[in-house]
């Protein structure tokens, strides 16, 4: 089937590349490198990868972040040719459990209001939306850091 492990530097061409035709990329700033590596220096074992055990071919890939305060999912993708067989379940049942391990009580999501694909796979896995909350946010450009 599809194995399963985190990520380290050497796999960031090869992720924006998959993120490029595989990620939900419209309403936001676009990946860059310096921006994944700075995420596995800080926390290494924040992004989780499903591969093609016959070719190591990245097909599947989920962030999940955790602060010491709060479980956020980001950046969860298949590939279009290998969707609609588990793969982001697994991968969401990967980051749970991470959470867990690190003493997370709930797991959360973004996903835009159009998204209806994305909406069923969070759906299927029991997540649901919290309607009395919006995304409040502030570009930090003038800090010169990379936006996500
Ligand atoms: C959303 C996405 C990650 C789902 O990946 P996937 O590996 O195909 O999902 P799964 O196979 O684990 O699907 C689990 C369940 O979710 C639901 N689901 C997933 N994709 C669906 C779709 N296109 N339409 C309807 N339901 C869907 C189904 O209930 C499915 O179970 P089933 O196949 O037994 O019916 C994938 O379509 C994708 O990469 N989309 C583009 C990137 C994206 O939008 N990411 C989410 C950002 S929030």
């Amino acid at each position: 089937m599809f194995t399963f492990r985190t990520a380290t530097p050497e796999d960031v061409p090869a992720l924006l590349g998959f993120w490029a035709t595989a990620a939900e990329n419209t309403s936001r700033p676009q990946d860059s490198a310096p921006a994944v590596e700075n995420l596995l220096q800080r926390d290494p074992d924040a992004l989780i990868l499903a591969l093609d055990p016959t070719d190591e071919q990245i097909v599947g890939s989920v962030i999940a972040g955790f602060d010491g305060w709060r479980c956020h999912l980001y950046r969860l993708a298949v590939a279009p040719d290998r969707r609609r067989q588990g793969i982001a379940t697994a991968l969401i049942d990967h980051a749970e459990a991470r959470f867990r391990a690190l003493g997370g009580t709930r797991s959360d999501a973004m996903v835009l209001d159009d998204n209806v694909s994305a909406q069923s796979a969070w759906w299927a896995r029991g997540y649901r939306v919290q309607e009395e909350w919006s995304r409040w946010i502030r570009p930090l450009a003038d800090d010169g850091r990379p936006q996500r």
